[in-house]
Formats: C-alpha cells, sequence, structure tokens
C-alpha cells in the first residue's frame, strides 16, 4: 500500500482491532442488557467510523446511531472545540455512549459529554479504540478502552493527519518527517 513509506511501525494490526472490538462490543451488550432507556450511540465524525462499523456488528442490543462532527486538531496541535455537525436525534432521556478514535489530551470528549448531559441525556459513557493517558490535560476516561498507547502521533483505522492516512486498515506511526515539514 503506497501509505506503507510514511508508517515508521504498525502499534495496533487489523486483527487485534477486530478481536479487541468483539471483546468491547460483547461487554456493552451485557453491561446494557435490560435498562429501560433507548441506547444510542454517538460516533465522533470522522476517525471513529471504520471503529464504530467494527463494534456495532457485536452489540446485541436494539441501539439507534448518531454523528457529531467536532473539530479538535489543527494538523497535529490541540486547539479549542467547534461543534460542526450536531446531533440530528433528540436525546432527551436517552443512554448515550459515545465512540471516539482517540483519547488524548481530553477534552473533547469531555466537552461533548457535557454538552450532551445538558441536552438531558440520562447519562453517557464512553467507548475509545485508543487511549493516550500520557496526554492528558483534563479528568475524564473512556469507560470502554480498546488500546493504551504512548504518546505518540498515529494514523490509520480512522485517525488521520491532514485528512490523510484514514483509510490504512491498522493503527500506525507516522514517520516525524512526515509531519515536521509541514508545521
Ligand atoms: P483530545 O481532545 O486531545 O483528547 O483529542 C482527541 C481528538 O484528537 C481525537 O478525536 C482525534 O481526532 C485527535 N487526535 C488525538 N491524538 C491523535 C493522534 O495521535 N492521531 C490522530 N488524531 C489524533
Ligand atoms: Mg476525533
Amino acid at each position: 500500500m503506497w501509505e506503507n513509506k510514511d508508517i515508521k511501525k504498525i502499534l495496533v494490526s487489523e486483527e487485534q482491532i477486530k478481536v479487541r472490538a468483539k471483546e468491547l462490543g460483547e461487554q456493552i451488550t451485557e453491561d446494557y442488557r435490560g435498562r429501560p432507556e433507548q441506547l444510542l450511540l454517538v460516533a465522533l465524525l470522522r476517525g471513529s467510523v471504520p471503529f464504530l462499523a467494527e463494534l456495532i456488528k457485536h452489540i446485541d442490543l436494539d441501539i439507534q446511531v448518531d454523528f457529531m462532527d467536532v473539530s479538535s486538531y489543527q494538523g497535529t496541535k490541540s486547539t479549542d472545540i467547534r461543534i460542526i455537525k450536531d446531533l440530528d436525534t433528540s436525546i432527551q432521556g436517552m443512554n448515550i455512549l459515545l465512540v471516539e478514535d482517540i483519547i488524548d489530551t481530553g477534552k473533547t470528549i469531555k466537552e461533548v459529554c457535557r454538552t450532551l448531559m445538558n441536552k438531558g441525556a440520562n447519562e453517557v459513557r464512553i467507548v475509545a479504540l485508543l487511549n493516550k493517558p500520557e496526554g492528558r490535560q483534563v479528568d475524564v476516561e473512556a469507560d470502554y478502552n480498546g488500546f493504551e498507547i504512548e504518546n505518540e502521533f498515529v494514523v490509520g483505522y480512522g485517525l488521520d493527519f491532514n485528512q490523510r492516512y484514514r483509510c490504512l486498515p491498522y493503527v500506525g506511526v507516522l514517520k516525524e518527517e512526515c509531519y515536521t515539514v509541514k508545521e
């Protein structure tokens, strides 16, 4: 694949993601089974889409899905969040499971959680494919975590650098020269 020349190393393989998504989906199914509130998965565009697609195959519940687009990053630098696309669903009284590609500083997800609780959600939980604990700047943790990774910039399986590399079927570390030259 042409992208490979820009990838320093593969951190999480496609097979590992499949296995983990199945485990998480089954855990979620068990945890929410029997709860009376409607469960709505809210996926944050665009990075979480491949993970959402894999995860929902393993959630054996009557779920709904909606999307939000929140921007938090310009290049590799964190900035304030901005809501680009809001939910189309009225979430009053619903249980929300936020689906995120990666939690780094935690600012994006914390802000989205606050917004959804303000809109009247019964509860908001988080499932994240990747977690970078060293990057954390605010107090927030996912309820369901795929993989813990070190504080490196990663791409693939939905994650991008300047909108590129989302289609890689694995999560990998981008070579420094691929982003430092543009900053
Ligand atoms: P946070 O607000 O710092 O937790 O940022 C989370 C968002 O930043 C994620 O949804 C990603 O879109 C983006 N992000 C954080 N780390 C990375 C990375 O290593 N590669 C690609 N995107 C990242
Ligand atoms: Mg994101």
